[in-house]
């Protein structure tokens, strides 16, 4: 697949090792999410998985049948060597459930039954989820059973701390699916911005009013996050600044909250000195109440005047340190876009400015798509019309990869 536009791990093929676990219930919640990333799976279980999720569930999601035994297809007309065919068809190989047993295996390089014997067979690189009964996991052997697999280049994917279905409390939950997927997805990804550090700031600002009532406006964060999603993938070292959102942003990158516009200009002013490049996604409040009132403003018969003041510019003010970084604007326009948008980013000295269009349905605030332009001071970069605000953020990406 040319170009990194959020595509480059479609049609990649993903064999996934289930282990006899607890977890392995959640097995099929991580085929649906690695098919809903458009990759291939191949499922080979354990027998003792077999214990705990059924053969049946698994290839109905996946579409593909499960592989269990190491010589289950000796009497068929059709006749691969199963683990090698597996070790060599896969760009991943993930387990998860990672039973203790199973790293144990894999750190002594058994290989007795299909999946320790395709794990070591292949060249691709493994990813294991272990999940276990804290104990177990604390366990010397398994510890230094991990770090084994970790110095030969083994990606872990840490259990988390909870309550265990053991019953005990600790480490050793398996992480949920769609951070197991987002694992994957980062191993696939090309890593074309591995070594660029990206700050990008995201969400509204909230100017307090007192103590009670605030102004603010109606970005959600959804462009600035998938900007830091896109940006982790790609093997970025992302911070992002961000107003308040109630959203999770990829578990890769630093987040500094803050709320309002002098606090995000400090914040930006704190980190730009270490990026190379600034994603100005957040929408900050042009004007902020002239004063705060430390008390309830009561609710008057005659009303109130609400006195505003314009907001710190944080482009303006950090403009003499951009340097060689590359500095991405937004603006969010309900008319006249290009025009308003090309004179803000000449009058800000921006290398890109993404315009989308606001106050319609299906762009803008909120959306889970786009509409609207990408410029630059040559011209329009790129027309986009609907598109999904994660392909919109690989998009940006590339601009900003040409310009680095
Ligand atoms: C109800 C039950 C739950 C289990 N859960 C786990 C578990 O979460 N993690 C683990 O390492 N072993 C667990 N085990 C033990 C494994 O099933 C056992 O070590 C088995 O031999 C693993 O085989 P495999 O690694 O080939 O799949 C469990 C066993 C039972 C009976």
């Amino acid at each position: 697949m040319g170009g990194s536009t959020g595509k480059d791990v479609e049609a990649r093929t993903v064999v996934f090792g289930i282990t006899g676990g607890i977890a392995a219930y959640k097995a099929p919640l991580i085929i649906r999410a690695l098919k809903g990333a458009s990759l291939n799976v191949h499922v080979v279980m354990t027998e003792d998985a077999r214990h705990f999720v059924t053969e049946l569930t698994l290839q109905t999601l996946a579409g593909t049948p499960v592989h269990c035994e190491m010589f289950g297809n000796v009497n068929t007309q059709w006749y691969e060597i199963e683990h090698i065919s597996l070790a060599d068809r896969a760009d991943l190989f993930l387990i998860a459930p990672a039973t203790a047993n199973f790293l144990a295996k894999l750190s002594c390089g058994l290989a007795d039954d299909l999946l320790s014997c395709a794990c070591l067979a292949t060249r691709a690189p493994i990813l294991v989820c272990p999940s276990m009964n804290v104990n177990m996991l604390t366990n010397r052997a398994t510890q230094e059973n991990l770090e084994t697999l970790r110095r030969r280049g083994v990606h872990i994917l840490d259990p988390v701390s909870g309550e265990l279905a053991c019953g005990w409390e600790g480490a050793g939950r398996m992480p949920d699916p769609e951070r197991i997927v987002a694992e994957v997805k980062k191993l696939l990804s090309k890593g074309d911005l591995t070594g660029i550090k990206v700050l990008v700031t995201c969400g509204p600002t909230c100017e307090d009013i007192d103590p009670v009532r605030y102004i603010t406006n109606r970005s959600t964060g959804k462009m600035g996050c998938a900007i830091v999603e896109a940006a982790c993938l790609r093997g970025a070292q992302v911070k992002v600044i961000s107003g308040p959102v109630a959203l999770s942003f990829a578990p890769w990158a630093e987040i500094i909250q803050v709320r309002t516009a002098s606090q995000m200009l400090d914040a930006v002013m704190e980190q730009l000195q270490e990026a190379d490049v600034l994603i100005m996604a957040a929408a900050v409040a042009d004007y902020v109440p002239s004063r705060y009132s430390s008390t309830k403003i009561k609710k008057g018969t005659k009303g109130t005047t609400l006195e505003l003041s314009s907001s710190p510019d944080i482009l303006a003010t950090i403009r003499p340190q951009k340097e060689s970084k590359v500095f991405v604007g937004f603006a969010a326009e309900t008319e006249n876009i290009r025009n308003y948008a090309q004179e803000k980013m000449r009058r800000k000295g921006l290398d890109m400015i993404v315009a989308n269009r606001v106050g319609t349905i299906g762009s803008g605030f909120g959306s889970d798509t786009n509409s609207g332009v990408v410029l630059s001071p040559e011209g329009v970069l790129y027309d986009f019309e609907h598109m999904a605000k994660d392909t919109l953020a690989h998009k940006i990406l590339d601009f900003v990869k040409e310009r680095l």
